[in-house]
């Protein structure tokens, strides 16, 4: 569910016309839904009621300041990937015993701040960042709480570039390896062993998934708990969201219509018979979910360029904003911001990049798109914004955040003038 529908016509996010916030801010622009955030949040506390739980959202899928500064304000906790994401969420008002470090490479520095700010738990990837961790903790004069990234090789089915949890990725320890290892850390002067974890994959939509890596994980987390009393099992992220009719399930009826599709009861309602027996505190670390509807990317019609075959749309915005589309053949739906009439026809929506692979959409029917049209890129809030870049020195776009008719730039747009700092 979220906050984006037409008005005769006209896409609104919440209380507001989407045309007008573009005029208003320019383009390309980022369109965050406060309310849909909030929403999301209370939707999957709520399913996980019954569980002594914390929600870690996936910092990496969304960082912008306001963005944190309403999930910390609802409560929720955050799994920070950087010393970048960490300051971030600190800055946010992030409450530290909620905070988890993840990553397979952590640095002696990212460590250290960790420990000095107090994190609820390190995810520990490889027996040498152990090491690291314990000796820096002994410097510090601290005992470093932590947790290992279990991999389950439980294939999640999901795109390559995003499947985590089988033994072909670089992330985790392997199921076979884990018990010798937590044997091990417990012998560690400054280590103290809290919980465990696993992630297998993002943008997973079936639920299946985590059942099976879950009862496979039961186990072992059982003798975890028996053993070293661990306070934590965290089952990671890897909700997925509607990419393909993103505006229409926004909607109640939609999804009334489409009963499978994952969503947090339907997550909760599996799991929760699994997971409550085990008496532990559960973790979960969403971020496509929390924040991936809640937001769309506008840009605005350039020029329209027909060659033999195609016709080209060409778009003030491009792979440098949301590179979804080219690095994982993402589909993200397009949307016109007013009407436009007429029959609809097959188009390539491209950016200005000097590559073949900025486009968003290739051969797909769409209305007949004229120069200042505005469109939106749906479903654009989770690993859009913060994968953009400046190639061909393009200045990051504008992010505003929407609550009823209200409306803050989140973030300025970056000036050609900004692209020059810290150079020589
Ligand atoms: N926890 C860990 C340890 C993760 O590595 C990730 C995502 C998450 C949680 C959150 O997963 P989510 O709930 O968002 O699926 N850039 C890609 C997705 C990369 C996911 C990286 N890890 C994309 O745009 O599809």
């Amino acid at each position: 569910m979220h906050h984006f529908h037409l008005k005769n016509g006209s896409l609104q996010v919440e209380g507001l016309s989407v045309s007008s916030l573009a005029q208003k801010h320019g383009t390309p622009l980022y369109i965050y839904s406060q309310t849909t955030l909030e929403n999301h949040f209370d939707r999957l506390d709520q399913a996980l009621a019954p569980l002594d739980h914390v929600i870690c959202f996936a910092t990496k899928s969304n960082c912008n300041l306001s963005v944190l500064r309403t999930f910390a304000k609802k409560g929720s906790g955050f799994d920070v990937t950087s010393a970048g994401e960490l300051y971030r969420v600190l800055k946010a008002g992030a409450d530290p015993q909620k905070i988890s470090f993840v990553g397979v490479g952590k640095t002696e520095a990212e460590i250290a701040y960790g420990l000095k700010s107090n994190v609820y738990t390190f995810i520990v990837e490889s027996e040498p960042e152990l090491h690291q961790i314990n000796a820096i903790a002994k410097k510090l004069k601290k005992r470093a709480p932590i947790a290992f990234r279990v991999n389950p090789n439980v294939d999640a089915k999901t795109h390559a570039k995003i499947t985590t949890g089988t033994y072909a990725n670089k992330f985790g320890i392997a199921f076979e390896e884990i018990e010798p290892l937590y044997a091990r850390a417990s012998k560690l002067s400054n280590i103290e062993i809290r919980g465990v974890q696993m992630h297998i994959g993002s943008q997973i939509t079936d639920v299946k998934p985590f059942v099976l890596a879950v009862k496979k994980m039961i186990p072992l987390v059982q003798t975890l708990k028996s053993k070293y009393g661990i306070q934590f099992f965290d089952i990671g992220g890897g909700m997925g969201i509607i990419y393909k009719e993103a505006l229409a399930s926004g909607t109640p009826q939609w999804w009334k219509k489409n009963k499978k599709v994952l969503h947090p009861a339907l997550y909760a309602k599996e799991l929760l018979p699994l997971l409550k027996p085990l008496g532990l505190r559960i973790v979960v670390e969403p971020g496509r979910y929390m924040v991936g509807n809640a937001g769309i990317l506008i840009a605005e019609t350039l020029y329209i360029k027909k060659t033999g075959k195609k016709n080209f749309v060409i778009v003030d915005t491009a792979m440098t904003e949301l590179i979804r589309p080219t690095l994982y053949e993402s589909y993200h739906e397009i949307v016109p911001v007013n009407k436009i009439t007429g029959k609809e026809i097959s188009s390539d929506v491209v950016g200005p990049v000097c590559e073949s692979g900025d486009y968003f959409a290739k051969d797909r029917m769409l209305a007949p798109y004229k120069k200042g049209d505005l469109m939106a890129l749906m479903s654009a809030g989770a690993y859009g914004f913060v994968m953009a870049s400046n190639y061909n020195a393009r200045p990051r776009p504008a992010e505003i955040l929407v609550k009823g008719k209200k409306a803050i730039v989140a973030r300025k747009r970056e000036t050609i003038q900004d692209l020059l700092r810290g150079e020589v």
